[in-house]
């Protein structure tokens, strides 16, 4: 059996392998599994994740298609991402000096400022540079370094932070993502808010080469309570809660707002409670119980200190 298969105990439903075999450890050991960081299948991900697969394979070309992942913070964006590189790791190469370096992931810097994402490239490749140095020498230092290790694929996640501000500094990042794209023959792929789909929509070869998908937020439906079944199936309790049953999966939603990361914040407090108040399940009490502000009031409730 994998690690990601699963299995039924009776009466309950799934739970997934290394979840059940936390069933018999310590509240303290579980509660720490329970924070940990788990990866959380849906469908929607799975899309992407096939996306990004073919175009990790797909052949070199002077007209390498692109992806843009678009959606509100706390949709899951980053994680996905993260998820796929690491099925994509690293190699070192015995043969040559250089590592292999299939996907690089880098955060755009905060500013519209060449010289900084280069540096946060060569940062990654733990090569030497000079911080004075021109854009245009790391330029060159960029798309040398980056032949050598082969890289297939550049994932540049907050792309909304280099296409923001004058429309100048806007079009200074559209070359440069164009430029990268050509000469290194690679698919870039962008994740962003909604803003860095339309500053790559002012500029028409380069929309035309960008596909776009969409990190919605939850509604309820049948992949919502896919989702709620999975996410139950890495939480080590001893009883079932049936997260996906209709009144609690649409608690679920209103305590969220159908952020994937508010959900998940919300079920590991509540997991947590459950263990440490003995219930042992996720139910309507325990979702009252815990101190959970939804993420819309969060924003406009004053904080005591
Ligand atoms: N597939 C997933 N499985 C489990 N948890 C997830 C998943 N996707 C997102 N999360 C949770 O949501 C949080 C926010 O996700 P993140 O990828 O950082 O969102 P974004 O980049 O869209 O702002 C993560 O830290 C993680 O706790
Ligand atoms: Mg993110």
């Amino acid at each position: 059996m994998t690690d990601s298969s699963l299995f039924i105990t009776e009466g309950r439903p799934l739970l997934q392998k290394t979840a059940s075999t936390y069933l018999e450890r310590s509240d303290e050991e579980r509660i720490r599994y329970i924070k940990g960081s788990r990866w959380v299948s849906y469908d929607a991900a799975q899309k992407i994740l096939i996306r990004l697969e073919d175009l990790l394979q797909y052949p070199k070309s002077h007209r390498m298609p692109n992806l843009l992942i678009v959606g509100e913070t706390n949709s899951g964006k980053t994680l996905l991402a993260k998820y796929f590189c690491k099925r994509h790791p690293s190699q070192n190469d015995p043969a040559s000096e250089a590592a292999n370096i299939p996907v690089m992931y880098i955060q755009a810097p905060i500013s519209p400022d060449e010289g900084r994402f280069y540096n946060a490239i060569l940062d990654l490749l733990f090569a030497p540079y000079k911080p004075s140095d021109r854009a245009d020498r790391k330029q060159a230092q960029v798309i040398k370094l980056l032949r050598v290790v082969g890289l297939k694929m550049l994932i540049i996640d907050e792309i909304q932070h280099i296409l923001a501000g004058a429309m100048a500094k806007q079009r200074i990042f559209l070359n440069l993502i164009k430029y990268l794209g050509n000469e290194l023959q690679i698919p870039i792929v962008g994740i962003g808010v909604r803003e860095a789909f339309r500053a790559i929509q002012t500029d028409p070869q380069l929309s035309n080469r960008f596909r776009v998908v969409t990190l919605s937020p939850w509604k309820f439906g049948e992949p919502f309570k896919d989702l709620l079944r999975t996410f139950e199936s890495t939480l080590p309790l001893h009883h079932p809660s049936y997260l996906e049953e209709e009144t609690l999966a649409n608690k679920i939603l209103a305590l969220t707002d159908g952020y994937i990361g508010e959900i998940s914040g919300l079920l590991t407090s509540a997991a947590e409670h459950a263990i440490k108040t003995g219930r042992e399940r996720i139910d309507k009490k325990v979702l009252d119980q815990i101190d959970w502000i939804p993420p819309a009031e969060r924003r406009t409730e004053p904080v005591d200190i």
